[in-house]
């Protein structure tokens, strides 16, 4: 089951050492495809590509900075070139910024729309043209639990807006593009922990927050990675347009 042989995926937002788009690049790799590893951050991608490949799976790096619409598809079109094909997209790359909005600027707003929101639009947009031609695709979004509950330590209200707006967009484009057999989907993640708001928590920090959370603890990149790796698979065929929750129980609905 999940077998992914023979697949290319672009996995944005790959090379944070403890990220989650690293532990999606390494599952999917280790289910068969071929990974092309992306971050704005050149030596980060690098590393993880070249990890995966020591362990035996396929990965090529690529600077990519999502929010730049000629880079993206300079990058989509060179992945096609290098790799045979696209058919996977995991939309990592995000950023947040725990803010409240009364001092929240105008461009810090706008940075985290648009590497969240934007960048997963440009993306997307670059790769479908291929998925449509070749009649299959998936598309899986990184949303946020912070797009369905609000804030707090999930990050400011752009952030939410961002998250929030990635699940839209996500619904839409399911329906634009399910007569070409392609799926888009979207994960909301809790709490995980990576370096994405400066660092991983303390121990005590992480005792703190788990008290809020039904099952305890926060949760892992890798557990995030099973649940993508679930959507990109051939068996998911006739899911699309949904929203999976990975959060411990931190927000059901
Ligand atoms: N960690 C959590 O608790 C959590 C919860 C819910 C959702 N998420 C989402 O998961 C995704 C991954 O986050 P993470 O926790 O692994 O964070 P992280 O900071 O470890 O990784 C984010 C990666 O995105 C890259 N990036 C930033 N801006 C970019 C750009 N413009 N173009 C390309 N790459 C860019 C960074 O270099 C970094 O490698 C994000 O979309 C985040 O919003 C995280």
């Amino acid at each position: 089951m999940f077998d992914l042989s023979g697949r290319v995926a672009l996995v944005t937002g790959a090379g944070s050492q403890r990220g989650i788009g690293q532990a999606i690049a390494r599952a999917l790799a280790a289910q068969g495809a071929a990974v092309a590893v992306a971050d704005i951050e050149a030596a980060g991608a690098e590393r993880i590509a070249t990890e995966i490949e020591s362990s035996g799976g396929i990965a090529r790096s690529y600077v990519l900075d999502v929010t730049d619409e000629r880079a993206v598809q300079t990058v989509v079109d060179r992945i096609i070139r290098d790799l045979g094909a696209l058919d996977i997209l995991v939309n990592n790359a995000g950023i947040t910024q725990p803010i409240s909005v009364k001092d929240m600027t105008l461009a810090d707003w706008n940075r985290v729309m648009t590497v969240n929101a934007t960048g997963t639009f440009l993306c997307s947009r670059s790769a479908i043209v291929h998925m449509q031609s070749r009649r299959f695709g998936r598309i899986i979004n990184i949303s946020s639990v912070s797009g369905k509950r609000g804030g707090g330590v999930y990050g400011g209200a752009h952030y939410s807006a961002a998250k929030a707006a990635i699940l839209g967009f996500a619904k839409a484009l399911a329906r634009e593009v399910a007569p070409s057999g392609v799926t888009v989907n979207s994960v909301a993640p809790g709490l995980i922990l990576t370096d994405i708001r400066g660092g991983v928590e303390s121990e005590a920090e992480q005792c703190e927050i788990s008290r809020d959370i039904p099952l305890q603890r926060i949760g892992l990149p890798e557990e995030v990675a099973a649940t993508v790796c679930f959507l990109a698979s051939t068996e998911a065929g006739y899911i699309t347009g949904e929203e999976v929750d990975i959060n411990g129980g931190s927000h059901i609905d």
